[in-house]
């Protein structure tokens, strides 16, 4: 079905979603999403990575009605009791909960499983023992591993490099099962390093728009780990939120029980990712026209080239990126000039930290 006429679908008949990880940067995005189209949303995040200020944003962004719908869970999904209570009277889930980031689980592999593994089988069998009616979740392009093909298509994937993408492999395994063993229906999303607003500059393990973005605005050295060859298929989160929703409502029993990538099936390597950066901030910060990366060693863990085959999203769920990456800069970087230079509004209040 067309994304436009889902959208009239949603506020015609407005549905209860759980969105985990609603206080992080995809799930604060499927957030507003929803609530701005007339959803009742049940919200369920230990702040881990997320943050109070995130939501204090979409709030910002909605009106009091639209607000009025939305209960806030402060839970672990490493805890059983605290899924199953998030998922009652839940027509549709949208597992975003995890903890991202290749280096973060090279540091500490445990911390990453449990929240990625043990978590979501968490959420598999309270989505399950609640009778939910669909359960899309965050997959990840990290799935490809070492696998040499380019573009990525979703039946061939290599060896692992890093024990997230061990996780977030997993999480597919376990969909499968459950709905060979339970008739439970589930769809993974293969996010290609998604980008927009919200998404957190800080820390040893952000992700590069956001972090060069800020370290460019604040005047620091932006860092290209390698020669700058490593190429991504950079995702605008507004793609990310149109998939989740297609394949919340898909109604193609062919596209059940399927993991899709979700990208443009287009490449920027870091060098292009610099300049696109330097020169969308330098028309409004014109002493960033001149700004130079500096080198250093390529990153263990990271693959070199990723790039995204979008047909089977297109094929089966109607998928249809509405931003390339320029586009989706234009939007994002005038939030992140207004958020971290300006230092107006509540995020940058509570940047960094949870707010009481
Ligand atoms: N951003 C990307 O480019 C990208 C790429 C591939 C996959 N993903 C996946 O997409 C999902 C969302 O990522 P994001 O970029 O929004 O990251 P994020 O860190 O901004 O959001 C994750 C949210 O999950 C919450 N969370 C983590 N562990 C939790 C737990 N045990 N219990 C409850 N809440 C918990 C965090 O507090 C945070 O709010 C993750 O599953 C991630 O692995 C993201």
């Amino acid at each position: 079905m067309q994304f436009n006429k889902i959208k009239e679908q949603l506020k015609r008949s407005p549905q209860t979603w759980l969105v985990t990880g609603a206080a992080g940067f995809i799930g604060s995005h499927l957030l507003e999403f929803l609530l701005s189209h007339g959803q009742r949303v049940v919200g369920l995040d230990n702040f881990s990575t997320g943050k109070q200020a995130n939501l204090d944003d979409v709030r910002a962004l909605l009106t009091p009605e639209q607000w009025a719908r939305f209960t806030f869970i402060e839970g672990d999904i490493r805890e059983l009791v605290d899924c199953q209570k998030a998922c009652a009277g839940v027509d549709y889930v949208l597992h975003q909960a995890a903890l991202g980031s290749v280096p973060r689980s090279i540091d500490d592999p445990l911390t990453s499983n449990a929240s990625n593994v043990t978590g979501f089988l968490n959420m598999l069998v309270a989505a399950r023992d609640c009778g939910v009616r669909r359960f899309v979740y965050a997959a990840s392009s990290s799935t490809y591993g070492d696998h040499p093909g380019l573009p990525k298509v979703e039946d061939v994937i290599g060896r692992p490099l890093s024990p997230y993408a061990v996780t977030k492999y997993v999480n597919e395994l376990y969909a499968e099962v459950f709905a060979r063993c339970y008739g439970f229906a589930s769809i993974g999303l293969r996010y290609f390093n998604v980008f927009g607003s919200r998404q957190d500059p800080d820390g040893a393990y952000a992700a590069v728009i956001p972090k060069w973005t800020a370290a460019l605005l604040q005047g620091e050295t932006v860092f290209i780990n390698g020669t700058g060859e490593t190429s991504r298929d950079f995702c605008y989160v507004k793609n990310a939120v149109q998939a989740n929703i297609l394949a919340a409502l898909t109604d193609n029993p062919e596209a059940l029980n399927q993991v899709y990538n979700v990208a443009v099936n287009a490449r920027t390597n870091l060098v292009e990712l610099f300049d696109l950066l330097r020169d969308g901030l330098a028309a409004r910060h014109p002493q960033l026209a001149e700004a130079k990366p500096v080198h250093r060693d390529f990153r263990p863990g990271d693959v070199l080239h990723s790039q995204a085959d979008i047909g089977k999203a297109r094929r089966l769920l109607g998928y249809a990126p509405t931003h390339t990456i320029k586009e989706g800069l234009n939007e994002a970087l005038g939030w992140y000039e207004t958020h971290l230079v300006l230092g107006r509004g509540p995020w940058a209040v509570g940047r960094g930290q949870k707010m009481p």
